[in-house]
């Protein structure tokens, strides 16, 4: 639960550019007005404060920053502040020059009808949200007149978890520019008493370490860091800033007794941490997906990892791997002790896998769970173990049992509740929201493992968080009649290091104690604690301290409760999830949450153009933006926008570029205007001798008020010299050639093609996926229209997958964004539309008007697409792509 743990604001506040400078032009605009004064384009930031009080593991950290416009017009000033992804941000407000302008939770679509009404009236700002790997951004930007103040003040809430033995808050300071005031403040109060205290910071040299000030006595702790603005710069007389990390501080607390249970203004929370607890004896099956798309860098950090974690397993353990790909294989028929030979031979197995196929996940898992319910009904493993199944995949089920309703049923029927499921879904072409069902309603949970240069740490540090099992089923049980509205009280396992948290409320008005007892399961016998917690105590140890919100028992009671709804709706569905909806909503807009189902909106006097903003909070199953490296290749897509059959919007035709952009998570796209029959070099590596070709066809007859014809690929050429392979795709037909022997299949075919150098799989009707080894992989998705329609015709829409193996040489209209392209968005402004503002775009040295707006990725939901949000840039991408768009003209599909 690594990312889950870290508690995180990357803290950046930039003065938006009158002009196109880059954001390290703008230091040569800096102006001195007093020796302490740093003004950038008229805009003086001269006091950032992040503020945290933590009680109980109960964080309410308050962030607050001023800025002056010292210049003689209006500017316009950005906020922007990275959150913890567990965090719910539960208050922002802007005051201009005296007048505090609050930010209002509401409902989602109630928000975001308010939003579009504001925006329609006069410009937009905007607060944008984005999904980072621990965190999320909230950005909000103003326009502020000649010498006018501004403030800017947000709060959010967050429950500390404990995880290797320690509570960690996670600050990733980024102010972005040197700040008279800068100046973080951590204060905690912990009613057990803080064992432990450290602060560190990732960006904190020698003569910096003396400005953290820590300390902790009791029940007290605090951390300081307060650089002054020349111990912020990067050199004696340099103007920029080295404030840009991450600042960590981890604590734990004294455990006289494994219980804290504390009653305040009726309602209480427990907290449950036995030590000294001997490890459950455990058995660990590996469910490893081998199929082509983890080819490459994957499948060499999964080997790396397993290695790792074959370093770790204890010598009572049992254990065995389960390889997918298009068949499944097993190291061992069935799970074996990890005696020092067998880890031995593990080794050499692991170091042996390679990739294969497509992804037959279904029958992984289930030959995993029958292995387990196996191993306990003829005694191979101890009766008294305990069993995780942990699955690793980067794709989607595609062979086999492939659809994921009939996956999940499947396999909760053979788990049946004994072992929890752990899926942990590589890279972002895994159905992450499948992965995250899947695992919740067997116990388990998803993680995200980042494509990165430490996905393999990752994968390690996963297996770490959840390979020390101190109990199992472990239940803590209240009263019945003193208390209601409990969160979760049963856990299938407690792990080491970690801590179980219970919260309720008190129905009893007389109550002064309350008795709980935890039952569960040891290593070598049943074990029961009794925990008491006194309303008299509790309320004592907190007047001790003055600057404690009385009421955190029952927000942190309201946060674990949404939570623990929004997960359990993650599994549900009908009725039961209407009613986890609503019951999560209300808590939401009472405690003023943030939350998937709540937005906050912001609106701008109208003196300010009648901005206005709303925030959201991301879904992790939502965050699929690119990989994060561009090793792990841009996911680039290609797709007609116009004329689904469910799509009538009337919008120009032309074939849709969408590129993603990783490191800004965010897309850009643009049209190509041709006319029907032109062939277009979608990609080129002289070195792996792939090429992939498109063919624009029109509709089926001209529509006369059209000035551009609309067109569509009507024909795709996927060919790979070095193999002497050719694929050639249209509706009606697909066509395999190697040198001389060629296959034809229809779209009726359902086909699950390996041959040497390629993995084929057509899926009847929808779309068909292309490995290539050394190469690359490929989705073309059929769009079939209503065979009658007057105008349109069946098209094709192309997704590049994976495309790490192709060379630095790589070229083509979307080959060219496979490396790294960085851009830079200034000055954003109304456009025509009043929903899609305008704004400059940098890149490439060229200066770009560009539009946002939302184009369709139809890889999944080949009916209605999911909306992407992009800059668009106009003029068939003049200025974005290399060269004009006719260069990429060609002969012929091959
Ligand atoms: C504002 O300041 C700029 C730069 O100092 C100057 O060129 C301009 O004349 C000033 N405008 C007004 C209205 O004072
Ligand atoms: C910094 O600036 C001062 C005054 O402009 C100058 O005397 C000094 O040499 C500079 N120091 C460095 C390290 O450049
Ligand atoms: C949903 O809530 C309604 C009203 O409270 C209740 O009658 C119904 O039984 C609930 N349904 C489920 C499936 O929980």
């Amino acid at each position: 639960m690594a990312n889950h743990f870290l508690f995180c604001i990357v803290f950046i506040l930039i003065p938006a550019l009158g002009t196109s400078d880059s954001i390290l032009s703008q230091f040569r605009n800096i102006k001195k007005r007093n020796a302490d004064d740093v003004i950038i384009n008229g805009i003086e930031i001269y006091s950032i404060k992040i503020d945290c009080k933590v009680t109980s593991r109960f964080a309410h950290n308050v962030i607050t920053s001023r800025a002056v416009n010292r210049a003689n017009m209006s500017k316009e000033v950005i906020f922007d502040v990275d959150l913890p992804k567990t965090a719910f941000i539960t208050s922002f407000t802007m005051t201009i020059d005296g007048v505090t302008y609050p930010g209002n939770i509401k409902e989602k679509e109630a928000a975001k009808k308010q939003y579009e009404k504001a925006v329609s009236k006069g410009q937009t700002a905007g607060l944008v949200k984005a999904s980072g790997r621990k965190t999320e951004k909230f950005t909000v930007s103003v326009n502020i007149a000649a010498a006018s103040k501004v403030t800017f003040e947000l709060t959010y809430e967050e429950l500390l978890k404990r995880q290797f033995g320690k509570y960690e808050m996670f600050i990733k300071v980024k102010p972005k520019q040197l700040v008279k005031n800068f100046e973080v403040q951590v204060n905690i109060f912990e009613p057990q008493g803080i064992r432990e205290l450290e602060a560190e910071g990732t960006f904190i040299t020698n003569d910096l370490s003396d400005v953290i000030k820590k300390s902790f006595s009791g029940k007290k702790g605090q951390v300081s860091f307060k650089p002054t603005l020349n111990q912020q710069r990067t050199c004696a007389n340099c103007s920029t800033s080295l404030l840009d990390g991450d600042f960590t501080i981890k604590y734990d607390v004294e455990r006289g007794s494994p219980n804290d249970l504390q009653i305040v203004n009726g309602y209480f929370v427990h907290f449950f941490a036995p030590t000294n607890l001997q490890n459950l004896p455990k058995n660990v099956i590996f469910v490893i997906d081998i199929s082509g798309s983890m080819s490459g860098r994957e499948i060499q950090q999964t080997r790396e990892a397993l290695l790792k974690i074959l370093d770790d397993i204890k010598g009572d353990d049992y254990f065995n791997f389960i390889l997918f790909g298009s068949a499944i294989y097993t190291w061992k028929d069935m799970l074996v002790k990890a005696t020092a030979e067998n880890l031995e031979e593990a080794r050499k197995f692991v170091r042996a896998i390679d990739t294969e196929g497509a992804t037959n996940l279904h029958g992984g898992l289930m030959r995993g769970i029958e292995m387990l319910n196996t191993a306990y009904e003829k005694n191979i493993v101890p009766q008294r173990s305990t069993s995780i199944i942990i699955m690793l995949t980067d794709g989607q089920p595609n062979v086999g049992i492939s659809d994921p309703p009939q996956i999940q049923e499947s396999v909760k029927k053979a788990i049946k509740e004994k072992y929890p499921l752990y899926n942990l879904g590589f890279g972002y072409g895994v159905d992450y929201n499948f992965l995250e069902k899947l695992a919740l309603e067997n116990k388990g949970l998803a993680r995200r493992i980042y494509p990165d240069s430490d996905s393999a740490i990752q994968l390690q540090g996963f297996y770490d968080e959840v390979s020390n099992p101190m109990l199992s089923d472990v239940e803590l049980n209240y009263p019945e009649n003193s208390v209601s509205d409990l969160t979760n009280n049963n856990f299938k396992h407690l792990y080491d290091g970690s801590e179980i948290v219970v919260a309720g409320r008190i129905v009893d008005n007389d109550l002064n104690s309350l008795t709980a007892d935890v039952k569960a399961q040891g290593a070598d016998n049943d074990v029961t604690f009794i925990a008491q917690g006194d309303v008299k105590e509790t309320t004592e140890a907190l007047q001790e301290q003055e600057y404690i919100f009385g009421d955190y028992t029952e927000r942190l009671w309201a946060y674990l409760t949404i939570q623990q709804l929004l997960e359990k709706r993650i599994a549900a569905t009908g009725e039961e999830k209407e009613n986890l909806t609503a019951k999560a909503l209300e808590l939401s807009l009472k405690y003023k949450f943030v939350t998937p189902l709540t937005s906050m909106i912001v609106t701008k006097p109208e003196d300010y153009d009648n901005q206005a903003g709303l925030a959201d909070k991301p879904i992790e199953a939502e965050a699929r933006s690119a990989p994060v490296t561009h090793q792990f290749s841009s996911v680039s897509s290609l797709y007609r926008q116009n004329a689904p059959p469910t799509w009538y919007t009337s919008v120009d035709g032309d074939p849709h570029f969408i590129i993603s952009v990783p490191q800004k998570e965010d897309a850009l796209c643009f049209n190509i205007n041709e006319n029907p029959g032109a062939v277009l070099n979608l990609i080129k590596d002289p070195v792996t001798g792939i090429t992939v070709n498109g063919q624009l066809i029109g509709d089926k007859r001209t529509s006369n008020e059209a000035k551009i014809q609309n067109t569509y690929f009507g024909k795709l050429g996927i060919a790979n010299k070095h193999l002497d392979l050719k694929l050639a795709v249209t509706p009606e037909k697909i066509t395999l050639q190697n040198g001389n022997e060629k296959s034809v299949f229809t779209w009726l075919d359902t086909v699950n093609l390996q041959q040497e150098g390629l993995t084929l799989i057509i899926n009847k009707e929808k779309n068909l996926v292309l490995f290539m080894d050394g190469g690359a992989s490929f989705v073309v998705v059929l769009h079939q229209v209503w065979k009658k329609h007057p105008l349109h015709q069946d098209f094709l829409g192309l997704y590049v997958m994976d495309s790490h193996k192709l060379s630095e040489q790589t070229h083509g209209l979307l080959g060219q964004f496979f490396h790294p392209i960085d851009f830079n968005i200034v000055e954003i402004h109304p456009g025509s539309d009043p929903k899609k503002p305008d704004a400059t775009m940098i890149v490439k040295n060229n200066e770009l008007t560009v539009t946002r707006g939302w184009q369709k990725d139809y890889r999944k939901d080949t009916k209605h697409g999911l909306d992407i949000p992009c800059w668009f840039v106009h003029n068939s991408g003049a200025g974005l792509i290399d060269g004009v768009h006719t260069d990429y003209i060609v002969s012929s599909i091959f």
